[in-house]
């Protein structure tokens, strides 16, 4: 939710900055804008409604002065509309001092109405611009006397910098220039992500490691808590009192052409290709040979922890949730006890659950204030919480007690894809792990579950190869304004993907139910031509979703049905999307192949802008 870069160097800071906000544009993009600092020769400020390529068009017909250091940010509004006033960076009186902002100022009204009875004037709705004011008050303030150490320009703004954020409730990862210290960016991080990259005289901050990708794979991620002072030379780390601390540096493997699109019309399209490679990545040394410790010993726990376990509890949001919810399929059918429940509803049903219980949070983005938020309620009932995320160093890795990585590389379209299949995959082999080292099933049972996990990376290239198909069959339907999408079991969490999918992508109304609860209600809905994707793959529920079919069809639906080699023989619809046969266990990734193309080309047809559908961002970190 909101991208915010900068940088402090000897390259074109407006072109670096632009760059990196193009980078970030799928954290939000209903506004932007950046600022340098030139020192003697000003602030420079601008801002502009909807796009970086307005941003971008706006800034070719100025001449820029040469600056020293420079911030930028791509908004997804909160406080105060999407306009060119209420974009970021924001400043302070005189406008010497800018500000740029991810998260929410929780008591920003009240601080606001302290700054304008000292006299401050505000010019926009946010909560950001308190912070401006609030710095550039606590600059006056020490500037009067109380500290004449803080006399130098660049002490002085670290000292009233630091001041402001310990004032500051809720999240935050916000940067800041002042016209005096050019030579300092400042940064302070409070549950809103936040990164440094380091080079030869030259040092780079953003909200994820995509924006400077280009130029460092060297990191420091910065914690909650954390001050950092950004000079050309330097990156030093200081908590909120002001004390001086020692981070270690990262490096980062993943590379620019990941985060590129590489050919592809949309990075949706290159992320939904990429899956039978990033399926690879998630399993890659992790399966063979099947030994009983690899997974506990990379995740860091305890076999005894396991045995002793008697309940597993998922919580996600989104499509995290609905690869959560499959899981909860996968692991009963081993024999452990699981819920799913959305992060955003889970807070009280913490303080009921037994220690016993896993926790286990899910998150592409590692930053999703919901999960975040649960994450904590669990931990605060002493519960251990294990991590599935894509994203190295992100909040969640750092809440959690154990991580483990989906390793799915960079995914930049808002529409999660790729991430979604592996975390399921993710799942999949905690499932036969935790399954076997409790004894539910036997050494035998799982290698073979283990071999067809692993040609789990060939049988999604086949399924993939549906695309044309799926294209030809959308034009029919792009008009269409409802869709239903039905599954039983394991399926019936990716129903509700393949809904969730086309909703956010086409703006069309589109439903998952499981198949069985049609009959109670749903099913009133249906009318002649409506559109409806049952997921009829080969299961001990088979028989049951071709009645659910046949009822619907009854109705006047027009049945797509995804199936495999077997199940098409019995099942009967209009439409067929065949993908390959694999164990039920598993199948949800499979049928969730035919369903992000469907999505993705409906969505094409009505001309829609895919990788930044209206009113989301990529990640959520608000509540
Ligand atoms: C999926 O297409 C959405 N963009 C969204 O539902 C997403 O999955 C959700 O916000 C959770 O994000 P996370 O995995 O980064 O926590």
């Amino acid at each position: 939710m909101c991208g915010i870069v900068g940088y402090i160097g000897d390259r074109k800071i407006d072109e670096v900055l632009l760059e990196g906000l193009r980078r970030l544009e799928y954290r939000g993009y209903d506004s932007c804008g950046l600022a340098l600092n030139g020192g003697n020769n000003g602030i420079y400020r601008k801002r502009a409604l909807g796009r970086i390529d307005n941003l971008a068009s706006n800034l070719s017909k100025e001449k820029l002065f040469s600056a020293q250091s420079g911030i930028a940010h791509t908004r997804w509004a909160t406080h105060g509309e999407p306009s060119e006033d209420n974009s970021h960076p924001h400043c302070d009186c005189s406008c010497e001092l800018v500000v740029v902002h991810n998260g929410i100022i929780e008591n920003y009204s009240v601080l606001k109405e302290e700054l304008e009875k000292k006299g401050h004037k505000f010019s926009s709705q946010t909560d950001t611009e308190v912070i401006a004011h609030l710095i550039e008050e606590k600059i006056k303030e020490i500037s009067r006397g109380f500290a004449v150490k803080h006399a130098l320009p660049e002490p002085l703004f670290f000292e009233a910098f630091r001041r402001a954020v310990n004032l500051l409730t809720g999240s935050f990862a916000v940067s800041a220039l002042w016209i005096k210290a050019p030579g300092l960016v400042i940064s302070a991080r409070m549950h809103s992500p936040l990164v440094v990259g380091c080079a030869d005289n030259e040092n780079f901050l953003a909200s994820d490691v995509s924006a400077f990708l280009k130029y460092t794979k060297k990191v420091y991620f910065v914690d909650d808590g954390e001050i950092v002072a950004l000079k050309k030379n330097s990156v030093d780390f200081y908590d909120f009192k002001g004390k001086k601390k020692n981070k270690e540096i990262s490096v980062i493997n993943w590379d620019l052409s990941m985060a590129e699109k590489g050919g592809y019309r949309h990075f949706m399209l290159k992320e939904i290709h990429e899956q039978p490679l990033s399926a690879q990545n998630t399993l890659a040394g992790r399966l063979l040979p099947f030994e009983e410790n690899r997974i506990l010993e990379e995740i860091e726990l305890d076999k005894k922890f396991l045995l002793e376990m008697k309940e597993i509890q998922i919580i996600a949001c989104g499509t995290a949730f609905h690869a959560g919810l499959s899981a909860k399929y996968v692991f009963e059918k081993l024999g452990i006890k699981t819920s799913a429940d959305l992060a955003s509803e889970f807070e009280n049903r913490a303080a009921l659950l037994d220690k016993k219980t896993l926790v286990i949070a899910v998150s592409q983005s590692g930053e999703t204030a919901d999960t975040l938020h649960a994450v904590k309620a669990a931990k605060k009932n002493g519960n251990k919480v294990l991590a599935v995320t894509n994203t190295l160093g992100s909040s969640l890795t750092r809440e959690a007690d154990h991580t483990f990585y989906t390793h799915c590389g960079p995914e930049i379209g808002v529409a999660s894809t790729k991430a979604f299949l592996g975390q399921l995959t993710a799942f999949y082999m905690l499932a036969v792990n935790f399954a076997y080292v409790k004894n539910l099933i036997n050494f035998e049972k799982a290698q073979e579950f283990c071999k067809e996990l692993l040609s789990l990376p060939d049988l999604i290239e086949k399924a993939l190869s549906l695309e044309n198909k799926i294209e030809k069959l959308t034009e029919a339907f792009s008009q269409k304004e409802h869709y239903l999408f039905i599954g039983r079991d394991v399926n019936y969490p990716i129903a509700l993907e393949g809904a969730l999918k086309i909703k956010e992508i086409s703006y069309v109304h589109a439903e998952g139910y499981a198949a069985g609860e049609m009959k109670h209600g749903p099913i009133a809905i249906i009318e002649n031509g409506m559109p409806v994707l049952a997921l009829a793959l080969s299961s001990q529920y088979l028989d049951l979703i071709k009645g659910n079919m046949e009822e619907a069809k009854a109705r006047g639906a027009e049945i797509i049905a995804v199936v495999d080699e077997e199940s098409k023989k019995t099942v009967k619809a209009k439409h067929y999307l065949e993908v390959p046969k694999i164990n039920e266990l598993f199948s949800g990734a499979l049928a969730s192949i035919p369903l992000q193309l469907f999505a993705y080309y409906i969505a094409l047809q009505r001309k829609c802008d895919i990788d930044k559908p209206r009113n989301l961002a990529k990640s959520v970190t608000v509540r």
